[in-house]
């Protein structure tokens, strides 16, 4: 069922469990996503950013939204960062459920005045809203942030910025970022710092950059020829602490990036002389549907739908 993420979030916040946020871009990533969680029984979120709006548009948004309507599960389908008050009303006009928009780039006061917008012009609709405080540093599609520009969300100015704006869940900056290459080493998640924002706010919060980069799908994305540096994502345990205090969204988009790639490259590898685009994809869909059952385990989402 399409549901909003309203729906979704609040639960998974007071059951202190995670849900996936999933990027998708074609047909195959979202039923890899709706599938596996129908599977699993557990709710689900696919999100679409301002760049894959751009390159699958309505026909990519109602793959999504029907596949979630006939899903046996609930399945919301969210705008990651939105850039503008009007990419915001733009999605929900194409029947997006969820939205985020995302001007922590600017100001506090800034942030407020345009999130509070969305918010108001979402809930009149609704559609339930996140917004983010902090920044976080990585590459995410048209985002480029430098690691000396990233800031850690302030847990005073997250109470703020929700009585201020009626954001229904929050992005907050804790140390992850986006992309393969998370720092040297384990990255870190500061897990002081969810407990205390979760402590003196009550929404669901939410965690990008949340890949766990896993070292068995890097060593076959380079064994199928693929060329990647020294990759590193979220570990599981820090990923499953965080969920216990607070984190209830994950944005999880590189993963599934690396692990269709790999179905394709060891399928192309095996067989030369393939075409059939079926034997191709598939194994991509199959390849992530592994990727995301193991993420639904971690979050501790599995069985709650
Ligand atoms: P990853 O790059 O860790 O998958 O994070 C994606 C994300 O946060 C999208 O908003």
């Amino acid at each position: 069922m399409l549901v909003t993420g309203n729906d979704i979030l609040i639960p998974a916040r007071a059951g202190q469990y995670g849900v996936g946020s999933f990027n998708t871009n074609n047909m195959e990533i979202t039923q890899a996503i709706i599938h596996t969680a129908e599977r699993l029984r557990s709710p689900v979120m696919v999100q679409m950013s301002e760049g894959a709006i751009k390159y699958g548009g309505q026909d990519l948004a109602n793959i999504v939204i029907d596949l979630a309507k006939r899903a046996t599960v609930p399945v919301a389908l969210h705008l990651d960062h939105g850039s503008s008050y009007e990419s915001a009303l733009k999605a929900i006009k194409m029947g997006f459920t969820s939205v985020m928009i995302d001007a922590s780039h600017h100001g506090f006061e800034d942030n407020v005045k345009e999130t509070k917008r969305v918010v108001e012009a979402a809930h009149a609709m609704g559609i339930s809203v996140e917004s983010e405080l902090g920044r976080l540093g990585g590459i995410e599609e048209h985002i480029v942030v430098d690691e000396k520009d990233a800031f850690l969300t302030d847990p005073e100015e997250a109470v703020q910025f929700i009585e201020q704006t009626g954001t229904d869940y929050l992005a907050i900056a804790i140390g992850t970022s986006h992309g393969a290459f998370k720092g040297k080493g384990r990255p870190y998640i500061d897990h002081a710092r969810i407990e205390k924002i979760a402590s003196l706010t009550g929404i669901p919060l939410v965690a990008h950059g949340s890949s766990g980069v896993p070292q068995e799908i890097v060593e076959r994305f380079r064994a199928a020829g693929g060329q990647i540096g020294e990759a590193a994502g979220i570990a599981d345990e820090d990923l499953q602490r965080a969920t216990q205090f607070g984190i209830a969204k994950v944005n999880v988009d590189t993963d599934l990036r690396l692990a269709s790639t790999v179905g394709i490259r060891e399928a192309l590898t095996a067989n030369p002389k393939e075409f059939d685009p079926r034997k191709i994809f598939g194994p991509a869909r199959d390849v992530m549907s592994q990727v995301i059952e193991h993420k639904m385990r971690v979050l501790g989402s599995v069985g709650k739908a």
